[in-house]
């Protein structure tokens, strides 16, 4: 079965963003060229009540909606639909006063005061009630309306609480996480070390910055809980909505690669993943390329956790921020070929923050679509007027996906041991990047990576990378064995198989839980090697790989040794691996080398796996995505110079004509290519 569109009413791509007419309903010939404006940008959605709450209820239990219901008529009597956000994102004075429990305990143990945004106890049950009210007022006022599109629940959810009801709530959680058994959890996190042992679990605090912290199993836990917690505030905010409008699909924006909260379990309850991206373009200490491709990797992440439909850019900025440490403007063209990319990627949206700028407050300076310049004919407006123009060009592309043929396991719990393991050095460790480094070497070569948790069902991907899974889930170690022996090719890293789920390290050798057998090695040291320190190891045809940060001493076992150390005390001894396990192949690289000097292994696994790579033009990225209506084939122009991509043929959407032979692409530039070729 084909999947349609996100939002078929749309009739191709949503374009549009937060709106706050709430912030100027004394300026009624704002609101009117408001919408005057957006259709002339070719805007036909609009994120509206993100903040909304203090003039939606200025005083407890008094409702002022007729403002919301004039606005998304008007909106949609002109063609706009409107995304309709619940307002917990932020509260209004009277609930703080009213229900101090709402305001959030920090780390450091203190309760906040009222303000700012983004903070609230996800435990109490005053706030989840306040929450409730106004979320079912607002599903059963506007749920039928016909411009309404989809549930944003909140904004950006994010951050933890330490308030006694939310440290009560972790207990309970782990009460039942270890079936009522303090023992079970003592030696699941190694408590008798250090004269820890708890003797039941209302003695256990989450990790207060002046309290418990070397408990690796305990600052798991935390996090895990947080997300759960937050899962579940955001449950109950689905529940209402659901039970109102259960044909309305929600959403819940998420912030990039937020360490605070893994998506994925949040995920779960949503209908459409959406984003908000803010990548710091033209800044001095990388290509616009890598900054590219960086944000190519967040779309990954983002599409992967749905991959059998399109997703959501739900905020970028149309011209700049007023929080990146240098607020630089988006160059001409810039932001087209940003958005665009996001379209490659397998979004159905672009959207912004914001329509407009405010006139005061702590966003008055961020970037919007119209300026307090009030025109329509800035550089900024123009250009989004174009991208309007262009997504009404490619409509046909929407409600198709990317296929990605290979994956790189990427676990948020895996990087929260990371970056809370005692062991290798502070400044190298380096997860995220490692992983990016990787997903851009596929890009580089025109190969399509998904990002997936170590357990997701692999038997879409013919090539699988795992870098530096040093955590496994309980059913990790069986999801790769079985997809090796089944055909595939894998790529694990040094700092493999450690520690269990709940960070205990395996004994009898790393990598654990039977993946020494899988890869036919076992990892006898891992050196921290200093900034300056290098290594190297080279292959029987001459390669050479430049190796820095970390190298693991291998005993092998009954794997091929594919390429030794040069240098060091352990010089001849494996550094690269590979065993044939059933039907395929699971390779270790031992120690840190660039993503870049490792794609010749990757074009070896890419081969046997009978994908093809791609002989792309300095500076360019390429996606495709695919459907029952044709195929969709994105050229991005990231770098300085002119493109040409030989043995290009099909329609270019943007253009409106035939290509056969060689796509010229000045810098910046984009073209789609249509094929009718259906995947
Ligand atoms: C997002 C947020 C928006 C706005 C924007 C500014 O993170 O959701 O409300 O603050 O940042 O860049």
């Amino acid at each position: 079965m084909e999947k349609a569109a996100l939002f078929p009413q749309a009739g191709g791509f949503l374009h549009g963003g937060d709106y706050n007419p709430e912030q100027w309903l004394d300026r009624p010939d704002i609101l009117d060229e408001d919408i005057r404006m957006m259709k002339k940008a070719h805007v036909n959605t609009a994120t509206l009540g993100v903040f909304s709450w203090s003039v939606y209820e200025p005083e407890e239990g008094s409702f002022h909606f007729d403002w919301l219901e004039e606005m998304m008529d008007r909106l949609y009597e002109n063609g706009i639909y409107t995304v309709l956000a619940t307002p917990s994102g932020a509260r209004p004075a009277w609930l703080d006063a009213a229900y101090p429990e709402a305001m959030r305990v920090g780390k450091d143990g203190r309760r906040a005061h009222h303000g700012v945004r983004h903070n609230h106890c996800m435990t109490s049950p005053a706030y989840r009630e306040k929450v409730r009210i106004i979320d079912r007022k607002l599903a059963e006022r506007f749920g039928r309306h016909p411009g309404l599109l989809l549930w944003h629940v909140s904004n950006e959810l994010g951050g933890e609480c330490y308030c006694p009801l939310c440290v009560q709530k972790f207990q309970e959680y782990l009460a039942e996480k270890f079936h009522h058994n303090i023992e079970e959890l003592n030696q699941a996190w190694w408590t008798t070390f250090w004269s820890h042992r708890y003797q039941d679990f209302t003695q256990i605090e989450p990790p207060f910055s002046n309290g418990e912290g070397s408990i690796m199993g305990l600052n798991l836990e935390w996090r895990r809980f947080t997300t759960w917690n937050m899962t579940d505030f955001m449950k109950e905010e689905i529940r209402v909505l659901k039970e109102v409008t259960p044909d309305l699909p929600v959403t819940a924006n998420f912030m990039q690669l937020y360490p605070g909260l893994d998506y994925r379990k949040m995920a779960e309850s949503l209908d459409v993943i959406s984003w908000d991206s803010y990548p710091r373009l033209g800044n001095d200490y990388e290509t616009l390329q890598e900054t590219m491709a960086e944000t190519s990797f967040h779309h990954a992440v983002m599409r992967s956790m749905k991959p059998e439909k399109p997703f959501m850019l739900m905020e970028s900025t149309p011209g700049l921020v007023n929080w990146h440490p240098f607020n630089k403007v988006k160059r001409p063209g810039i932001h087209r070929l940003a958005s665009l990319q996001a379209a490659a990627c397998g979004s159905d949206t672009v959207q912004y923050f914001q329509w407009r700028k405010g006139r005061g407050s702590f966003e008055q300076y961020h970037g919007a679509i119209v300026d307090h310049l009030g025109r329509d004919d800035t550089r900024i407006f123009r250009e989004v007027e174009q991208i309007g123009a262009d997504l009404e060009k490619m409509a046909r592309v929407t409600g198709t996906t990317v296929h990605a043929q290979t994956a790189l396991l990427f676990d948020w719990d895996n990087r929260w041991a990371i970056q809370d393991v005692k062991a290798l050095s502070e400044q190298t460790k380096q997860y995220e990047a490692t992983c990016m480094d990787i997903y851009k070497a596929f890009l580089r070569m025109g190969v399509e990576m998904d990002v997936v948790p170590s357990t997701a069902d692999l038997t879409p991907y013919r090539v699988v990378i795992a870098p530096m899974l040093y955590l496994l889930q309980k059913e990790t170690a069986r999801n790769l064995t079985s997809y090796v022996k089944q055909g595939g090719q894998l790529l694990a890293t040094y700092f493999t198989g450690y520690v269990d789920e709940n960070t205990l390290c395996y004994l009898g050798g790393f990598p654990g839980d039977g993946l020494s057998e899988l890869f036919g090695v076992i990892s006898e040291e891992i050196d921290t090697l200093y900034p300056s320190d290098r290594n190297a190891v080279r292959f029987a045809d001459g390669t050479r790989w430049e190796v820095r940060d970390y190298a693991e001493t291998l005993r092998v076992q009954d794997a091929e040794v594919l390429a030794s150390y040069e240098e060091d005390f352990y010089a001849g001894t494996a550094a690269v691996t590979r065993k044939i396990c059933g039907d395929g192949a699971a390779y270790y690289v031992a120690a840190r080398v660039s993503a870049q000097e490792m794609s010749s292994l990757f074009r070896t696994m890419l081969a046997q796996a009978g994908i093809k790579t791609k002989d792309l033009p300095e500076g360019v990225e390429y996606h495709v995505r695919s459907g029952e209506q044709g195929s969709y084939s994105f050229y991005l122009n990231c770098g300085t110079q002119r493109a040409v991509i030989d043995s290009v043929s099909g329609t270019d959407l943007l253009r409106s004509k035939a290509v056969d032979g060689a796509l010229t692409l000045e810098p910046g530039n984009v073209a789609i290519i249509e094929t009718a070729q259906q995947v």
